[in-house]
């Protein structure tokens, strides 16, 4: 089924002058489509879309850097995907974008058809977690958009597909000082200052825009050398840490509950205040803890803070990251697909993986922490 195109993103035939078939799509298709879901106010409140400006933001990174092979991971109603496929008309390139939600992955489709993209984006109904591990070939852009707190471990599965000289962008790393979740993203950042082949800026936060639209903040990486095997997570030593290893002690460090919260997708974080200064062994005593009593819990992260001014300057990206991570002296992190839990222990970048145990036994849960 061919698509006439015309304009901005369509090719002409060589020496005819006249606009030619072809089954990509046509730009102008896109754009209509791209203005009908702007155009609903509640579009992007309600299904988190990326903000215009940061859709035409990626549309230009595609033209800039000439991307052929783009990968998405939370294609949502499709809005972000519009946006690159207009780069992609122009590149000739493709999208392979990955949804699990099945009503956004419906929307998208849909959206994606009336827009003409069909043959231009490859839309996966899948996890993202089956589905990164398992990628293949390479790619020239990759855009973060889904659970923020799980985007360090995208940005591991997805590290060795990026060609040198390609890029990796990821949304929501600053949505302003009073949003709380900044601070999921705080790892992710880390990780990109201390990485020695990614340039990272911050780009298309508020201050950036020009259309008084609010952004919600893109970090904007190039990969930019290759140093062999190079670590995603470079200065990190890895230890791994036996299940039920039982480092009891972790049950007498007190602390306060500063806030609990569930995340949009049902995920469980909580912020610690320890109330003394501690040995690490108590620190993975406790984090085990929390482990074992929220052994059911899909995603489960638990900031341990030595501080409560760093607690609540947590989503300031404004403040210094050094003082930071001086008073965060632990996260905890769960995924149930992530083949361990994690333990980043800051005061000696260790991440402690922990194996996984078994389910805790039923006098464990009783005591659960609420
Ligand atoms: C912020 S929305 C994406 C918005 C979209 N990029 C846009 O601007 O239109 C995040 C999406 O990621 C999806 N998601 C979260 N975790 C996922 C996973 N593990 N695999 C696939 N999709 C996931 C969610 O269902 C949600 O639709």
């Amino acid at each position: 089924m061919g698509r006439l195109l015309a304009g901005e993103g369509g090719s002409r035939a060589r020496g005819e002058g006249r606009p030619v078939t072809t089954t990509r799509g046509c730009a102008a298709d896109v754009r209509r489509v791209i203005d009908r879901l702007l155009g609903d106010p509640e579009h992007r409140q309600k299904w988190g879309t990326v903000a215009g400006e940061d859709g035409r933001f990626l549309e230009m990174c595609i033209g800039m850097i000439g991307a052929k092979n783009v990968l998405e991971v939370g294609a949502g109603t499709g809005l972000s995907s519009l946006y690159m496929g207009l780069g992609l008309l122009k590149t000739g390139g493709k999208l392979t974008t990955i949804e699990f939600d099945a009503e956004r992955l419906r929307r998208a489709k849909a959206n994606l058809e009336e827009a003409g993209l069909s043959q231009t984006v490859d839309l996966m109904g899948k996890d993202a977690w089956d589905v990164l591990p398992r990628l293949q070939g390479t790619f020239d852009m990759v855009f973060l958009d889904a659970v923020k707190i799980d985007a360090i471990h995208y940005l591991d599965m997805i590290f060795p597909r990026v060609r040198r000289g390609g890029v990796i962008l990821a949304h929501d790393v600053n949505w302003g000082h009073d949003n709380t979740e900044n601070c999921k993203m705080r790892d992710y950042l880390d990780a990109l200052k201390a990485h020695p082949c990614l340039e990272t800026v911050l780009v298309s936060d508020e201050s950036f825009n020009l259309q008084g639209i609010t952004g919600a903040g893109m970090a904007l990486s190039h990969k930019s050398c290759v140093h062999g095997e190079c670590p995603v997570r470079p200065g990190r030593k890895l230890a791994r840490l036996p299940a039920g290893r039982g480092f009891a002690p972790g049950d007498q460090l007190g602390h306060i509950v500063l806030e609990k919260h569930v995340d949009d997708y049902g995920n469980l974080g909580y912020c610690l205040l320890l109330d003394r200064s501690c040995t690490k062994q108590e620190v993975i005593g406790l984090c085990e803890q929390y482990f074992l009593r929220h052994h059911q819990q899909s995603t489960l992260s638990v900031h341990l803070y030595t501080s409560r001014e760093a607690f609540d300057r947590r989503n300031d990206l404004s403040s210094p990251p050094e003082r930071y991570f001086e008073h965060l002296v632990a996260q905890c992190y769960r995924h149930p697909r992530a083949p361990y839990d994690e333990i980043r222990y800051y005061r000696d970048s260790q991440i402690l993986l922990f194996e996984k145990g078994p389910a805790p036994d039923p006098e464990m849960k009783r005591e659960a922490v609420s």
